[in-house]
């Protein structure tokens, strides 16, 4: 096992497009403890090796509103199981993260932050319901560039109702103004989840193909080169393992796992899981199920089909796309790339039937 996930279940306010885990931190000292024992637990029973984890990423919610003691234990106990080269991303608000926390974060190892910025506009920022304002974007950024953080991601929204051509090029003059500070940027396509302020509002989001086109096209132009639908610059190894479809240990409320060809769920709210943090319940993949995420994950990145991985038809049906431009076969590497993200899910239906 080489890739590892923390879950930090709290968030200040609840955005309204978000249908991620997000609590008071009301019980956080109760939750930490359980998790150190998720922890030990799975590291001892997966008999994880010293030096064996190269990837940790820590997310949320929001791990930025927890004080960075709680994460002291976490990094004692993690420190000889992690690779002298581990990439350790947390993700973190704007307004939370200080620059005691990052000073912090960075001594317990982290090497990789991802801040959930969204937007530069501050009406576009409101509509989504995030509790800060363009300046703590800034500010943050210029706070953990000081402090010598070099890998730094910003998350973005885009194709909302505000999107049009000039809240793109407002965002993009902003990302021109702090390219040099950060290395990564996650351009979200906006989804209009269930059991948020935005369900059943369709119409927040645009579709507009051509607007995301351009949004897309414009991060190009900034020299973050994109790999993935929604992932420019450089490649966070956390995420690509996903992509790739390698076991990972997840630990935390809500938090999954992929091991052996199955997932492994944890207990779904606070006060079990606090109950019993090492409970999983347990989906097997079929391969069907294997082949379709294959499939549409290839096709969203880099990462591409290995054409020894799908069946007979589907290589024919690939090289027909292959014949007609919309994939390109590489011999050497016996993979089909996909060179518009865009059309990801399109071709994997359409390699699917
Ligand atoms: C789980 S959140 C955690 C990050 C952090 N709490 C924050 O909000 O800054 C990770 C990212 O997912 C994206 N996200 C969450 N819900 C989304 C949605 N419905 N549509 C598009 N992107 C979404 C946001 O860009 C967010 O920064
Ligand atoms: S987007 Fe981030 S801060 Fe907002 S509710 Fe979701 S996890 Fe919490």
């Amino acid at each position: 096992m080489q890739h590892l996930y923390i879950h930090i279940p709290f968030c200040e306010s609840k955005c309204n497009y978000c249908a991620f885990t997000s609590l008071s931190k009301k019980y956080e000292k109760e939750y930490f403890k359980a998790l150190m024992k998720d922890l030990k637990f799975y590291f001892r029973f997966l008999n994880i090796k010293k030096q064996s984890i190269k990837t940790l990423f820590i997310g949320g919610g929001t791990p930025s509103i927890v004080d960075a003691k709680f994460y002291e234990e976490i990094f004692k106990f993690l420190n000889c199981f992690l690779n002298d080269k581990c990439e350790i991303t947390s993700e973190a608000n704007p307004n939370s993260s200080n620059e005691f926390w990052l000073k912090e974060m960075k001594n317990f190892g982290v090497n990789r932050l991802s801040f959930g910025a969204q937007s530069f506009n501050e009406k576009k920022l409101k509509f989504l319901g995030r509790n800060h304002g363009q300046k703590s974007i800034y500010d943050s950024i210029n706070n953990a560039f000081k402090l010598g953080f070099k890998n730094i991601n910003l998350d973005l929204i885009y194709d909302t109702k505000l999107d049009d051509k000039k809240m793109l090029n407002y965002e993009i003059s902003h990302l021109k103004s702090i390219k040099n500070l950060i290395k990564h940027i996650s351009a979200y396509n906006i989804s209009i989840e269930k059991n948020t302020a935005f369900a059943n509002k369709e119409h927040f989001k645009k579709n507009a193909y051509l607007l995301m086109k351009y949004f897309i096209n414009s991060i190009k132009e900034l020299g973050f080169k994109q790999y993935e639908i929604s992932n420019f610059g450089k490649i966070c190894k956390h995420n690509l393992a996903y992509w790739q479809g390698k076991e990972y240990l997840a630990c935390g409320l809500s938090s999954v796992s992929f091991y052996k060809k199955q997932r492994f769920y944890t207990h779904k709210t606070l006060k079990e899981y606090i109950q019993n943090p090492i409970f999983r319940s347990v989906e097997k993949l079929d391969d069907k199920s294997l082949n379709l995420e294959h499939l549409f994950l290839g096709l969203r990145s880099v990462v591409g089909i290995n054409s020894n991985k799908i069946s007979q038809e589907q290589r024919e049906k690939a090289f027909f796309l292959s014949r007609a431009k919309k994939l390109v076969y590489n011999e050497r590497k016996k993979k089909f790339f996909n060179p518009n993200y865009l059309l990801s899910d399109e071709l994997a239906l359409f390699l699917q039937e």
